[in-house]
């Protein structure tokens, strides 16, 4: 805030100078800068929503690393509505917000909201999900995790798991919100990592919106309608936790009857992975409150920072989430 805070002390005091006609008031103002030191941030943060674990422990590192930064913290929840998202951007370059980060809950339709931030000379950033804009001018920088490879690492250890399986392998997926990132990206990787087995067959596919209720309402369906499902790829630990409930009452038993890989590794999903209910979990991190704001400080001060921030990730077998589970943070 310092330039526009700078301005409006100049201004105020020109407004002093003007009303006592005194000069010397002008004369006396040898501090500089007025604002004194007030290198105040503040960022303007619209969040998806609050659909899962993961989304719950990525509010929380947000928060607290703005607190541990000394950045103000703007905070919006947009319940998993695009709208809503939109309206926020809005509210923050309204209030002069002097950085915007957002996490887009689907990847199209931003490019005018964003060229509004952009006219209106505030800097955008992306936390762990993409936008499909074709001008990528309209944000600095895309911190968050690579969501094709969180799919196929999911696949290849499919395609290692059923190796010696002769006959069909039956996989039902349970998709992300429809139109996200996580939800395209993972489909496709998961995709290109199976073809290499043309056992290893995507039976049904549909969207749980990566809620708990999601996952078990779509699984009662699959189960329904498919009597011989051999495999679950849950888009993330929610789902599966809510599949897995599903497949219980139907009276099956998760992760033997039904073998279950999903992504995020959440402490539930990691503690179903102990139990022996999952089978195999890709990380996603979504502990990016500390990268976050320090690419705000970064690029609030001008500098240049990457186009792309990688988060850095790993998978999980059943004995490596009981070595996992007593350190886990989320
Ligand atoms: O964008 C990250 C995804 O969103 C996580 O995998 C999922 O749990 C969340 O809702």
């Amino acid at each position: 805030m310092r330039t526009r805070r700078t301005a409006r002390t100049i201004i105020a005091a020109f407004a002093t100078v003007l009303l006592t006609g005194g000069v010397a008031a002008c004369g006396n103002s040898d501090t500089g800068d007025t604002g004194g030191g007030d290198d105040n941030i503040v960022l303007g943060f619209s969040q998806v929503g609050a659909e899962s674990g993961w989304r719950t422990a990525n509010t929380s590192s947000i928060k607290a690393a703005a607190a541990e930064a000394s950045i103000e913290l703007k905070f919006d929840d947009a319940q998993q509505k695009q709208e809503n998202q939109i309206r926020a951007i809005r509210n923050f370059i309204q209030q002069k917000v002097d950085v915007i980060a957002f996490s887009p809950v689907v990847e199209s339709g931003w490019d005018t909201v964003l060229k509004e931030a952009k006219d209106a000379g505030i800097p955008v950033i992306l936390t762990d999900r993409a936008v499909d804009s074709a001008d990528k001018t309209l944000y600095k920088t895309f911190l968050g995790s690579d969501f094709v490879k969180e799919g196929r690492l999911s696949g290849e250890w499919l395609v290692e798991h059923t190796r010696s399986a002769t006959g069909p392998v039956n996989i039902v997926e349970l998709q992300g919100t429809t139109g996200s990132a996580p939800a395209n990206d993972r489909k496709k990787g998961f995709a290109e990592a199976i073809s290499a087995n043309p056992n290893l067959k995507i039976i049904a596919s549909q969207s749980g919106d990566f809620t708990r209720a999601g996952g078990k309402q779509v699984m009662e369906q699959f189960l329904k309608a498919n009597p011989d499902i051999d495999v679950l790829f849950a888009h993330n630990d929610d789902m599966g936790l809510g599949a897995v409930e599903a497949i219980t009452a139907a009276g099956k038993t998760p992760g033997k009857d039904i073998v279950i890989v999903t992504i995020d590794a959440v402490k539930d999903g990691m503690q179903a992975l102990a139990d022996g209910k999952f089978n195999f979990i890709a990380e996603c991190s979504p502990l990016l409150g500390p990268q976050l704001m320090d690419l705000v400080k970064k690029i609030h001060a001008g500098e240049q920072v990457p186009a792309r921030i990688e988060t850095e990730e790993t998978t999980f077998t059943q004995e490596q989430a009981k070595e996992a589970l007593p350190n886990r943070k989320y």
